[in-house]
């Protein structure tokens, strides 16, 4: 008899262009992502061009409304996206460019079960602008983490790093675009490793993984 094996379940929340959304989509199609399933795709913006991206790939995309904060998710809101992504079955939530900072009751409801894709070498440069900061800090190198969520914003352990260098006529925009590149990577490498059971919130180390161009 055939058994098949259970897909492992991701939503995948975004508020705009949706590249790493689009990423991921690519690895599950060309395979380099295994035995994953994007169950539904939620924005807070319904301009977002990640949910044509989701829709364009028959994957279900929904708005949700956001409530009444222009920053953060709570209340009623709240409320919403979790009962939305817990009748999707979901088993990990993937925040992929969700410009929105989730608040406790989220993160108690999917718990050591939400990651973030952020542009920096966290713990430097948690928030906004992480490009222009480093230019002005005169760092040599840039990069990405994905890490789980917690109630610090870019605060939760992390999980794995690219590193990409800073060269001398760098602008914010070249280096976002060196290190997308490298985003791309990570994102669907980590979510691999989730899917394969690798990861578990209270024994993975304090330290990253640094990932390596292979
Ligand atoms: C990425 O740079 C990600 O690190 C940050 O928001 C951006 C989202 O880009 N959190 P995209 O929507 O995936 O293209």
């Amino acid at each position: 008899m055939l058994f098949l094996k259970r897909k492992f379940r991701i939503a995948v929340l975004v508020s705009g262009r949706g590249s790493n959304l689009e990423a991921i989509i690519k690895a599950i199609k060309n395979k380099k992502l295994k035995n994953v399933k994007i169950c539904i795709v939620i924005s807070d913006n319904p301009e977002a061009k990640a949910l044509k991206i989701a829709r364009d790939n028959g994957i279900k995309a929904v708005y949700l409304h956001p409530g009444e904060f222009k920053t953060k998710l709570e209340g009623k809101a709240e409320e919403n996206y979790i009962n939305t992504i817990k009748k999707a079955r979901t088993d990990l939530v993937v925040l992929a460019g969700f410009m929105r900072i989730v608040k406790s009751r989220f993160i108690q409801a999917f718990p050591d079960r939400i990651i973030n894709i952020h542009p920096s070498l966290l713990p430097k440069y948690p928030g906004l602008h992480t490009h222009k900061r480093a230019i002005e800090a005169g760092d040599k190198e840039a990069g990405c983490t994905v890490h789980f969520v917690n109630e610090i914003t870019d605060g939760g352990k992390r999980i794995m790093q690219a590193r990409v260098p800073i060269l001398e006529n760098d602008t914010e925009e070249t280096i976002a675009a060196r290190v997308l590149e490298k985003e791309h990577k990570i994102l669907p490498a980590v979510i691999q490793m989730f899917a394969d059971g690798l990861i578990k919130y209270e024994t993975f180390p304090d330290k990253p993984i640094i990932y390596q161009e292979k």
